[in-house]
Order: structure tokens, then C-alpha cells, then sequence
């Protein structure tokens, strides 16, 4: 077992708040957290959540909400650490803010052939959850799908110093770029350490952030981050609520948040990528914030996307 630089009981990760996405500059991190302090604090109140597609649920707070078992929601269950395919585990870090709305968080870990452990969009666990994936294989790739998520690494790699770390093609929206040791660059061409068990491409047709979304071929699963996104409805918030449902992102369907949709310039590329995804004999979703899905998630990506072929 890889040895863990994190005392027992310490909270390993990057801090929680004050948002999901780090800034480019310190202004922009003022304004930011103004806002967010603003409308997180006078205006929603996102504690509180409603199981989706039942109005008579009771009212649940968000961590009892990513509790629910799945005979209750109906697809995937969330958990603290979950076993969503054979040598593919989703674990579920602490909530996050971001401009007043708040997101669920989940990396992936998935286990090569070789033994080793790929883990995609680390997020920050107690030290009991870190020796469970320990106790999986070594710690040997560390990913950020997108631009976005990339900050999580540098804390990752001063755990696991010896693990890879590899990132999108950077853009604008790479906003904390950091001074880790980047192994390589994100593309279309898996990595020759996982290529055996996964799959990959880059999302394209977007300046200004590119996915890249996996495929892992044993399990049928496609694994997204933040292209597709599922956002729960929560009680008493009804501006948020309206903030959700216009960004597309609303539970039971959720879908890609209008800003990322509006930011594809380029839809021949965006859909050539998406026929490279759609390719894939996968039944099984995972993203990083919303519900997981667990079976016919072909016809769900395709839904979401529904807005590139019109
Ligand atoms: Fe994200």
C-alpha cells in the first residue's frame, strides 16, 4: 500500500471554499466572492433539497440528498465511496460553492489491468477514505478532465508525488494554471499507461474550455465532468430554481449548462466529437456534479446534446 502523507483524521483537499473553479487575478477574486458571499448568503438557500420528479418527497438537506439510496432516486446510488462498475469506484467529496450555487463533487477511480489506479478529478476526502482507494492499487494517474478542475491536482501530487498528472490543453478559462509538474497534455490519443482499459477524446468546438471524456471499455462506462451536469431543485429558493432550470441543469434530466453550450463556436467540431462519444458501446454515465447513471446512458447523453443537432 502507497504510503500517505496526511495525518489520520486530517481533511486532505483543496479548501472548499471559496468556490469550485479558482480566478485568474485577484480582482476578479474579489468581485467573485462578493457576489457569491451576496447571493449565497441574502438570496439562495442551498442547503435544502427535494428529491427530483416528486413534489410530495420530504424536503432533505443536500447531504442527506446525496444519501439516497438508488431504489428511492431511481438511478445510480451516491455514497461517500461506491463501487459503480467492476474496477470503477465513484467517491463523493464535500459540496462546493461557486457563484452562489452549490455543487456536489465526485472523482472517479478506476483500477488497470496492471493494478494501478487512475483517478480522474480528485476532490478533498478524510484520511479513511484515502486508504480505502490506497488499499485499491497504487495511486499511478491523476486527471483533470477539464480546465476547471485542474487546481485539484497540485494538493494530489503532494500526496502522490510519484503519480502522473495530466491535464486539458490549456485555454483562457484555465484559471489557476499552478507550478506542478504536468506529465502531459490531454488529447485524443489515450495515455500509453491506460490505453489497454480506457479510451479517450477531446470535446471540441469550444475556446474556451475542453473536455476531455473517457471511456472504460470493460465496464461500458463514459466518464464526463463537467459537460453534463444534473442539478437538484431546492425547496424555497425559487430564483435559484429558476437559475437551474434556465441553465438547463435541472434534475430529473439535468443536461450541458447553457453557458458551456454557448460557448461552442465551432458545431461541426462539437459534433464530431460527439459522434466519437455516441461510438462508444457504453450504458453507464459518470459525472462529476449531479446523479451517476447506471444503465441505457447512451439515450441520456444523447438527450443532453440534443442542442448541437438543430
Ligand atoms: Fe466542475
Amino acid at each position: 500500500m502507497q504510503e500517505l502523507r496526511v495525518c489520520p483524521g486530517e481533511h486532505f483537499g483543496p479548501p472548499q471554499l471559496p468556490g469550485l473553479h479558482a480566478s485568474t487575478g485577484i480582482l476578479r477574486t474579489v468581485v467573485r466572492e462578493l457576489l457569491s458571499v451576496f447571493i449565497q448568503d441574502f438570496i439562495f438557500s442551498p442547503t435544502d433539497a427535494v428529491l427530483p420528479g416528486n413534489e410530495k418527497s420530504p424536503l432533505l438537506t443536500l447531504n442527506e440528498y446525496i444519501k439516497v439510496p438508488a431504489t428511492v432516486r431511481g438511478i445510480a446510488k451516491m455514497s461517500g465511496f461506491e463501487s459503480f462498475a467492476e474496477d470503477v469506484w465513484i467517491i463523493d467529496g464535500p459540496p462546493v460553492r461557486d457563484s452562489g450555487v452549490t455543487f456536489t463533487t465526485r472523482m472517479t477511480v478506476v483500477k488497470l489491468s496492471d493494478g494501478s489506479l487512475w483517478v480522474d478529478s480528485p476532490v478533498s476526502l478524510p484520511f479513511d477514505m484515502l486508504e480505502r482507494i490506497t488499499g485499491l492499487g497504487a495511486v499511478r494517474y491523476l486527471i483533470a478532465a477539464t480546465p476547471r478542475h485542474v487546481w485539484r491536482l497540485d494538493e494530489w501530487h503532494t500526496l502522490f508525488p510519484g503519480a502522473e498528472l495530466w491535464v486539458p490543453r490549456p485555454t483562457p478559462f484555465t484559471l489557476k494554471k499552478g507550478s506542478f509538474p504536468v506529465t502531459g497534455i490531454l488529447g485524443d490519443i489515450p495515455g500509453s499507461g491506460w490505453s489497454d482499459d480506457i479510451d479517450q477524446c477531446a470535446f471540441r468546438g469550444n475556446p474556451l474550455i475542453e473536455e476531455i471524456f473517457f471511456f472504460h471499455k470493460k465496464s461500458h462506462t463514459v466518464i464526463l465532468d463537467d459537460l453534463i451536469q444534473v442539478h437538484p431543485l431546492v425547496k424555497g429558493s425559487p430564483f435559484r430554481n429558476a437559475l437551474i432550470r434556465m441553465a438547463g441543469v435541472a434534475e430529473p434530466h439535468g443536461g450541458v449548462p447553457l453557458d458551456i453550450r454557448l460557448s461552442f463556436i465551432n458545431r461541426n467540431a462539437a459534433r464530431k466529437s460527439l459522434e466519437k462519444l455516441l461510438s462508444w458501446d457504453f450504458d453507464r454515465l459518470i459525472i462529476a456534479h449531479g446523479d451517476c447513471i447506471g444503465q441505457d446512458a447512451k439515450q441520456f447523453v444523447e438527450k443532453a446534446f440534443h442542442w448541437l443537432n438543430r
